[in-house]
């Protein structure tokens, strides 16, 4: 058994960086930082969560949408609390979110170097082979710097 979720909270903002800075697999960028996450999730209320086990924070999931289509960030579960549905939850939590706010689809980004998130993701999601992905940068040069994790590889993220 999992434990508990609840909402996201903009308080939750250091502990949910030290997870995703100790989590491989998850890229970290400027748009990590407290105040961009706090503008995010009063932006996008009841998508995202976390799971907390005692005063720890184990797992997240960060969810929004732009009227049309859902954007999902940084779900990830802590090492010790693996294998044990969780990730799944926080999923279903976010997609039970967009279902009640009319959005029918979520799309997300996986390194193609995390064996485990694209595992999970085979599971549970359409793998869009057909489809390519590109960023536009809105600035020429980064506005702050992107707060990267502490493992190898340094890139930045989604
Ligand atoms: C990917 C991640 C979020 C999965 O979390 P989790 O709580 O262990 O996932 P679940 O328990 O809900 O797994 C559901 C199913 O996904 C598949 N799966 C999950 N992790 C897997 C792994 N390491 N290898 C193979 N299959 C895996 C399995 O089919 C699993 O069902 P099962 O345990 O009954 O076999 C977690 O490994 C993680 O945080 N990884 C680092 C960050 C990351 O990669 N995030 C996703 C990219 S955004």
């Amino acid at each position: 058994m999992h434990p508990p979720l609840r909402p996201f909270l903009a308080a939750d903002h250091a502990q949910a960086l030290a997870l995703w800075r100790r989590t491989p697999g998850v890229g970290l960028s400027a748009a990590d930082a407290e105040q961009p996450v706090a503008a995010f999730l009063a932006r996008n209320p009841g998508l995202s969560f976390v799971a907390q086990a005692g005063p720890r924070l184990v797992g997240t999931i960060l969810c929004g949408h732009d009227g049309r289509r859902g954007m999902i960030y940084h779900l990830a579960v802590d090492t010790g609390h693996r294998r044990q549905g969780l990730a799944s939850a926080l999923l279903a939590a976010s997609i039970a979110g967009l279902r009640a706010q009319g959005i029918e689809k979520a799309h997300l980004t996986v390194f193609r170097n995390n064996p485990e998130g694209l595992a999970f993701w085979a599971r549970a999601a359409v793998a869009r082979h057909e489809l390519a992905l590109f960023s536009v940068p809105a600035f020429p040069h980064p506005v702050t710097p992107d707060l990267h994790s502490t493992h190898p590889p340094r890139e930045s993220g989604p």
